[in-house]
């Protein structure tokens, strides 16, 4: 059939345009003055919307957003984001090189030594040479779409062509907001505050960092706005099933040659040493980067030689990070603050003279604890060093004790609840000060169900902190079960509720029964009981009913629960409310049973038996073929080991895996030999 000449048209000026738009984002260069180019785009946008059917899947109209996305949805991962591993100084750096040595068995290998940019990670899906979906990394195993967003970062191919483009690949990058934007918008928001302020009106907020401020942008429901913001991108890596690279080097070089921003000073390095002066010329030469960057990132160039070291429980064995010491700057301490955790831990918080640090205003810091008051012989108005590490809250390294006036007056913690007057109290063994009154203490309630409704909990993104407080303060909730009875004309009635977003939070609370019991298990905020611990227990014993009954003995043999958790769970169990409350909540409709368990094991004829899974197989993927062992009640291990009851080798089966199977003894099954041991 031939091809509608209009979509020929569009088809043209399509490839046209980003032609331009990649000569001067990737070689600046312009071909065209801007009013060509501006032309040019107007033309296949005005053609664009009289016959949308010929828009193509690369149209740079993308670039310039106006796609509302209300609802972001959430995509699971093809392959997990995993984080890093930090070490902070060159012994640290020395024996991650000694046991990637020791896992490679005296084979040479050689690095690739990268920035840590300090952005948003992003999953980018190419299908065909076309972007098809842009992913954050959320919890690492599912995260939210916002491909309209990420398209109009004009750095990163919408189409990519050549002759050895996978059908299918994915890129992993940083979106960062450049120093430059990011102190521009600030700029922008103190003009506007100066307007609003002589008009009376509320003033903006400015951003707080460039990492923050990526993050909301690439989170914004409007990507007309998102395109104003000018994002940019790193990539680091390229991920895909038989890719034909052998390392890293190849993969970023692949990544180059199909127009993907690649940080220009990569390196690759063959010893340890070479490694460390990449790291230290960079601890200066990063401040004349368009970002902000908080380290290095140290890779294993060969893919096999990655495969055969694999994985821990959050990152892989052959990467590590190395953090760089972070910015000191002195300031005067204005007054210490005291905050009321979930758990009842109150924190002590610095309010502080503001000063500049690492491109950031800092007012405030945390002084952690009463021992750390006490360690830093805090007096009124002494000044004191801060430090940013990373993390949003900086916090004070040391005093100025020459600054101290005369008769300044020690620091001393308090005695009672600053927020319900109540004593407070210390656990045994433990430095942080509680407020015991955990039933009606306001900031412990609020974050209770912040907690509860927050991504790695229940999930319910419609509910925000600002709402609760919200609802908090209208009588509408004093506890996690308060937030199923919520109703439609409760929540209208307030001040400031639109018919959306009532029903939004609505449905997000209503969706939230279906989260899986681990997670409504982690969302009760039992103390000790983190998102691991919540599904190792979820696995284990499958219902909340069998946990209740469960004794202190009984809660402490599952596998990795200590003594100290199992504890805190047979003292949660033993309150009546905590009862009612799960009563309350299994009424409710929540999920206190764990599907997959009930339903999965279907034998135990590989009880005791463990396995590690290497290459390619016929009837199974990977992940199914764990599924299956699981599901027979076998064991899946990270690596080759002399336990180690079967190695299951498909096609391609790393090398390194075989030999050492060989070496220590282990069988190596095939996927048949496999099938008749659960047939
Ligand atoms: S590689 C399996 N390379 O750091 C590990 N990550 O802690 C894959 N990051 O979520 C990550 N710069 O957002 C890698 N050059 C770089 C990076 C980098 C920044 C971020 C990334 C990731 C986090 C890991």
């Amino acid at each position: 059939m031939n091809t509608p000449p209009i979509e020929l048209e569009i088809r043209k000026l399509t490839d046209k345009i980003n032609y331009y738009n990649e000569k001067y984002y990737q070689s600046h260069i312009s071909e065209v003055s801007d009013y060509e180019f501006d032309q040019l785009l107007k033309q296949l946008e005005d053609l664009e919307q009289k016959h949308p059917k010929y828009k193509q899947p690369d149209s740079p109209t993308a670039r310039v957003g106006g796609t509302i996305t209300k609802d972001f949805v959430q995509v699971k991962h093809r392959y997990p984001m995993l984080s890093l591993s930090n070490t902070y100084n060159e012994t640290e750096m020395r024996e991650f090189d000694e046991r990637i040595q020791k896992g490679l068995e005296g084979q040479p290998y050689s690095y690739i030594c990268e920035m840590k940019y300090d952005g948003v990670a992003m999953s980018l899906t190419y299908e065909n040479g076309i972007l098809t979906q842009a992913v954050t990394r959320g919890d690492g195993e599912q995260g939210d779409d916002v491909t309209a967003n990420i398209k109009t970062i004009k750095t990163l191919p919408l189409k990519v062509v050549g002759d050895d483009v996978p059908a299918y690949f994915e890129v992993r990058g940083e979106v960062y907001l450049p120093l430059e934007s990011f102190e521009k918008i600030n700029q922008e928001i103190e003009g506007e505050n100066i307007e609003r302020q002589i008009q009376g009106k509320k003033l903006l907020t400015p951003l707080a960092n460039p990492r923050n401020a990526a993050s909301g942008t690439v989170k914004m429901q409007d990507s007309s706005v998102v395109a104003k913001r000018k994002l940019a991108c790193f990539v680091y890596d390229l991920l895909g099933e038989n890719l034909p690279f052998q390392t890293h080097e190849e993969s970023l070089e692949a990544l180059k040659r199909w127009k993907f921003p690649v940080f220009h000073n990569n390196q690759k390095c063959t010893n340890i040493d070479e490694v460390l002066a990449y790291i230290k010329a960079w601890e200066t030469k990063r401040f004349t980067l368009p970002l902000d960057t908080d380290g290095a990132v140290v890779k294993l160039n060969d893919k096999m030689q990655r495969e055969s070291l694999g994985f821990t429980a959050k990152s892989p064995r052959w990467a590590i990070a190395y953090k760089y010491k972070a910015e000191t700057a002195a300031t005067i301490l204005e007054s210490v603050t005291y905050q009321v955790g979930r758990t009842g831990a109150v924190t002590p918080v610095a309010n502080l003279k503001p000063v500049k640090l690492a491109g950031t205003t800092v007012k405030r810091a945390t002084l952690h604890n009463a021992n750390e008051i006490a360690r830093l012989d805090l007096h009124e108005k002494d000044t004191v060093f801060v430090e940013k590490s990373g993390e949003i809250i900086p916090k004070i390294t040391g005093v100025d004790k020459t600054k101290r006036q005369l008769f300044a007056q020690p620091i001393i913690y308090i005695k009672n609840c600053p927020e319900c007057n109540t004593p407070l109290v210390q656990n045994d063994g433990e430095v942080a000060f509680y407020c015991p009154n955990d039933k009606s203490c306001p900031p412990q309630i609020k974050a209770k169900i912040e907690h509860f409704v927050s991504r790695k909990a229940m999930n319910i993104d419609s509910l925000g902190g600002k709402t609760i407080e919200t609802f908090f303060d209208n009588k509408l909730i004093r506890d996690i079960t308060d937030l199923y009875q919520l109703n439609f004309q409760r929540i209208r009635n307030l001040d400031g509720f639109k018919d959306t977003s009532t029903n939004n939070i609505l449905k997000g609370i209503d969706a939230s029964k279906q989260q899986p019991f681990a997670k409504v298990l982690f969302g009760l905020g039992i103390r000790y009981v983190g998102e691991t611990v919540a599904e190792k227990l979820a696995t284990y014993f499958g219902t909340i009913d069998a946990m209740m009954k469960a004794s202190v003995e009984e809660l402490a043999q599952v596998p990795e629960i200590g003594q100290k958790i199992a504890e805190s769970l047979a003292n949660y169990f033993a309150e009546a409310d905590n009862v009612a409350r799960i009563q309350a909540l299994k009424k409710a409709g929540l999920q206190f049973e764990n599907q997959q368990v009930v339903k999965e094991i279907l034998s135990d004829k590989l009880a005791g038996k463990t396995f590690v899974i290497s290459g390619t197989f016929d009837n199974y993927g990977r992940e199914e073929l764990a599924e299956v062992i699981e599901q027979h009640s076998g064991k899946i291990l990270s690596g080759v080991s002399g336990k180690l009851s079967y190695l299951l080798a498909g096609k391609d089966a790393g090398s390194s895996k075989l030999d050492k199977a060989q070496k220590l003894g282990v069988a190596v099954i095939s996927e048949a030999e496999f099938l008749e041991m659960i047939k």
